[in-house]
């Protein structure tokens, strides 16, 4: 069968050397990033300070811009920063946890850094109540919507698990949370760049994620998108000169706020890594989320299938309109197996209560997936043998 989306092969240095299956934790470096990070050093080295005022200021506008693209967010409602915590850390910094209105809802698989982070928020009047799972694959609608109430400020929740890829409801827990009062911090990190989504369609209230994934743009860069008539009236107390009306006046004394995206920045922003992003997010530009989407759906299904043969446990959901673009599977010895398909070019991870994630993007073959599949077969089989 041809498949149009294996002509960006070759854009990817690292998949004529090895089977490439874990951009749910690394997506593969562009080939172009070579340049991007060339031309920042010709740019800082031949322009020096001028590249502030010529290039560097509004390049994190640039990059949110080309991010909101990709969520159908308008012009100007995504800001950057360099990881999910700060994203979280920005938002929580904008409310008051000290009247009724204080209770956090999060589910026990959101991202851990994610519940770290409200956990500690709890010395200034945060009420956390975490939601948990019976599966270890995903948490009931239902119970998560149940634990929403009039006393909800916020829910922070995973768009897409990063553990077993189930695809939560976001519309039903936003409008549950809206119905009460309640805002969402949704995690799409998951989710952007190998499924749609629609934060507009949504009505999300926030968006956050990180770019080094599905989205090919290595580590450093996150992103929060804040919805517009929020982002006018919001004051982030986890703030800085850069969100100010006039950060080259130098004002003393407390902030004057300037609008999104600025208005939910702090400080200098982190000129390499959005010069690096920007190739990975031009491919899935082109690519396009939907084919990707498409493609994505197949591979997972036979990667499925092929661990079905063998009797391995799957912790991933089955229905592929609930399952994003990983499937964690939990042979035997599935820690010293992942290893082992390692030290055999095939790249995986593994975590606790998942086993070994199987991720294939848009620039893996149906071999690839195959080939993954008969390299666990061989490694058990080896052991078998040895013990
Ligand atoms: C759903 C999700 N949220 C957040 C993170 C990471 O958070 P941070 O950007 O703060 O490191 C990950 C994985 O790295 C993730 O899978």
């Amino acid at each position: 069968m041809s498949d149009p989306l294996l002509r960006y092969r070759a854009e990817f240095p690292i998949l004529e050397r090895t089977n490439y299956m874990i951009s749910n934790s690394l997506g593969a470096m562009p080939r172009g990033v070579y340049d991007a990070l060339h031309s920042y050093a010709d740019t800082w080295a031949t322009r020096g300070v001028r590249a502030w005022e010529e290039r560097w200021w509004m390049l994190s506008v640039e990059v949110g811009n080309e991010l909101g693209t990709l969520m159908n967010a308008p012009a100007g409602s995504v800001s950057v920063h360099q990881n999910v915590t700060t994203c979280q850390a920005v938002v929580a910094s904008c409310f008051d946890f000290s009247g009724k209105r204080n209770k956090i809802v999060y589910s026990d698989l959101n991202f851990p850094s994610v519940m770290y982070f409200w956990e500690a928020q709890r010395p200034y009047g945060a009420r956390v109540q975490m939601v948990k799972t019976d599966d270890g694959i995903h948490v009931p609608t239902d119970r998560l919507l149940d634990a929403i109430d009039e006393q909800t400020l916020i829910v922070p929740v995973s768009h897409v698990i990063f553990r077993s890829a189930y695809i939560n409801d976001a519309r039903a827990i936003i409008e549950k949370a809206h119905r009460v009062g309640a805002h969402v911090i949704l995690d799409t990190f998951q989710s952007l760049g190998t499924v749609p989504v629609d934060v507009t369609a949504l009505n999300v209230d926030f968006a956050c994620g990180g770019v080094l994934k599905w989205l090919c743009g290595g580590p450093g860069v996150a992103y929060l998108y804040v919805r517009p008539d929020l982002g006018t009236n919001l004051e982030p107390k986890l703030t800085g000169w850069f969100a100010h009306k006039d950060s080259m006046a130098f004002e003393t004394g407390p902030i004057r706020y300037t609008d999104p995206p600025f208005r939910f920045m702090n400080g200098t922003t982190h000129i390499p890594s959005l010069e690096a992003c920007r190739p990975g997010l031009k491919i899935i530009r082109e690519v396009g989320v939907d084919n990707i989407r498409e493609k994505s759906k197949r591979q997972t299904a036979r990667l499925i299938q092929l661990a079905d043969q063998h009797g391995w446990r799957i912790n991933t959901p089955r229905d592929p309109e609930r399952r994003g673009g990983t499937v964690s599977i939990d042979m035997p010895d599935s820690q010293q197996v992942s290893r082992n398909l390692l030290a055999r070019e095939v790249l995986v991870d593994w975590r606790p209560r998942a086993g070994v994630r199987f991720s294939p993007h848009f620039y893996n073959t149906d071999q690839e997936v195959d080939a993954a599949i008969a390299a666990v077969e061989e490694i058990l089989k080896e052991r078998r043998v040895a013990v």
